[in-house]
């Protein structure tokens, strides 16, 4: 493990980043896609949200990888330790649901008695999962759980972006301009 550093390593930086952007992406995208009439156009945009959302998981378990071979730089000194520990439970809880929600739509997919084969951004074969129970009860419910597990991670966003922005324009400390490569580090 590398000794911790007053900034993520640039690797982190632009995971981190990446992953926020696809990951709004993907619930924006899921959202929509529900509503759609059009069942051609449906399922061309469900085609691409099976493969974002895979690529989703495999960067997610690469930057978990990362994060446990790089030490992240230490929380500023002003923090409390309950403060401390509400942070990490939010990290834990975002990888959980960085790799939970796409695992709960590769769930959907192979649980469907349809049987529709996965073609990641129409070239890669992609295998379903196995053991998966089939038919149209477990696709409800496992449709429904990888829904409330998106919107459980807007919830935990909105907390995260606040939090970021305090700690940014109330404390005035170091916590945004580490995570953004361009910013400055302030001291
Ligand atoms: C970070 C990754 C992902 C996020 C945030 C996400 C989010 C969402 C959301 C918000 C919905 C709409 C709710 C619903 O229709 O029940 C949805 C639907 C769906 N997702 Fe995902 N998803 C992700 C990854 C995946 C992956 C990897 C797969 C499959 C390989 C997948 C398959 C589906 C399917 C089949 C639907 C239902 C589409 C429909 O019939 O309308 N998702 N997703
Ligand atoms: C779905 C979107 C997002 C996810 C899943 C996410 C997840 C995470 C995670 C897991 C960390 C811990 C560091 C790491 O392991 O890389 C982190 C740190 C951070 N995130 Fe996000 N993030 C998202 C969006 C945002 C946005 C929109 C902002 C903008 C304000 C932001 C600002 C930060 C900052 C400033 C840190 C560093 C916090 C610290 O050092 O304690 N994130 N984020």
């Amino acid at each position: 493990m590398t000794v911790s550093q007053d900034r993520y390593s640039s690797i982190a930086i632009w995971l981190h980043w990446i992953l926020a952007i696809l990951i709004l992406g993907q619930i924006a995208g899921g959202l929509i896609t529900e509503d759609i009439e059009s069942k051609a156009l449906k399922f061309e945009l469900v085609q691409w949200h099976k493969s974002f959302g895979m690529l989703v998981l495999v960067l997610s378990f690469f930057r978990l990888y990362w994060r446990f071979a790089h030490k992240p730089p230490a929380p500023p000194a002003a923090m409390t330790g309950a403060e401390k520990m509400i942070v990490k439970i939010t990290h834990v809880l975002f990888y959980v649901l960085m790799i939970g929600i796409p695992l709960f739509g590769w769930m959907v997919v192979s649980a469907s008695p349809k049987d529709i084969d996965l073609t990641l951004f129409k070239i890669i074969p992609w295998p379903h999962l196995p053991f998966i129970p089939k038919g149209e009860n477990s696709v409800e419910i496992l449709k429904e759980v990888h829904e409330y597990l998106a919107f459980a991670m807007l919830g935990l966003l909105a907390l995260h972006v606040l939090a970021a922005l305090k700690h940014h324009y109330k404390d005035k400390d170091d916590v945004l301009t580490r995570m953004v490569t361009f910013m400055k580090p302030k001291r």
